[in-house]
């Protein structure tokens, strides 16, 4: 696949896809938006991807929508517009939320605006302490729009989701961990290898197991008490059959013969 905005890295179960405008801030083109859709869709089938890692080139993660080559170069072309913002919505919410494979977004530097929308629709997300966030928007007289608002609603305290869209005040990694945006904020030399050390431990899990984990949150949100129950009892039985009733056969079976605690340690990591 010809690739001009994204540069994708795969080794050890782990495909990293890095957003590569850095002159630009790896700001989200139209042709970004085009090349993340067919690349999501490419590792999803790849059977030697467990985890996808998403994070920018150079010094910084993402600075949110291309301002000019979307919000004024498509300005009065309202079929494009609107099919680019699709895509753009799609790719970042539906797509990456309900992704069969971990996902991480790693912030290593700006992530402003439209960026928000990759942090949440990624299952966990690492920033560098010093990394700058910004709801930037009411800056330039617009609105969290696009996905963000929802994504705002998703992750964040209402306190915290309006003081900073209202203000647009920038905050850095630090604090993105504070309100709960991001999972954990390191030093900037320790970013990459923490990562990578997170997907290690995710990629070292039953991929199916993975999955269910996944689909168990992000559809019991949307489900009655009942209706999540009943998903999960189908869902036992879709992983039997997905892995051949591993769950029970090895990992309950390999701790009833005291190979393995579960509690302490992964299946196949230790003693078993
Ligand atoms: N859309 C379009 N172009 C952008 C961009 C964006 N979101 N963010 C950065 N760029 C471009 C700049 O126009 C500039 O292009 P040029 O070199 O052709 O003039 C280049 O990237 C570098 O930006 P610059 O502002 O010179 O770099 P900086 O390091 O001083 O500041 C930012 C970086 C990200 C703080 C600043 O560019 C900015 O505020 N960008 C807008 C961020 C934003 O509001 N995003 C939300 C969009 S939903």
């Amino acid at each position: 696949m010809e690739l001009e905005t994204l540069k994708i890295a795969k080794a050890d179960g782990i495909a990293t896809v890095t957003l590569n405008r850095p002159n630009k801030r790896n700001c989200m083109s139209p042709q970004l938006h085009q090349e993340m859709t067919e690349v999501l869709a490419k590792l999803r089938y790849d059977d030697e991807v467990r985890v996808v890692i998403i994070t920018g080139a150079g010094d910084n993660f993402c600075a949110g929508m291309d301002l000019k080559e979307f919000f004024i170069a498509l300005k009065d072309k309202p079929a494009e517009y609107e099919r680019v913002w699709r895509q753009a919505a799609e790719w970042r919410g539906r797509t990456l939320r309900y992704y069969p494979k971990a996902t991480i977004a790693m912030i290593n530097g700006y992530c402003f605006g439209g960026a928000f929308s990759i942090v949440e629709g990624c299952d966990l997300a690492i920033a560098a302490e010093d990394a700058t966030f910004g709801l930037s928007e009411i800056n330039f007289k617009l609105f969290p729009g696009g996905t963000v608002s929802k994504s705002l609603a998703n992750l964040l305290r209402p306190r915290d989701a309006l003081w900073y869209g209202m203000t647009g005040r920038p905050f850095d990694g630090k604090t993105a961990a504070q309100i709960g945006l991001i999972n954990l904020a390191v030093p900037r030399a320790e970013l990459l290898e923490t990562t990578m050390q997170v997907a290690r431990e995710l990629a070292s899990k039953d991929p199916h197991a993975m999955k269910a984990t996944k689909d168990g949150y992000r559809m019991s949100l949307e489900m009655s008490w009942d209706a999540a129950c009943s998903y999960s009892f189908a869902k036992e039985q879709e992983l039997v059959v997905a892995q051949g009733d591993a769950w029970r056969k090895e990992g309950i079976g390999d701790f009833l013969q005291g190979k393995y605690r579960p509690g302490l340690e992964s299946h196949g990591a230790g003693a078993a």
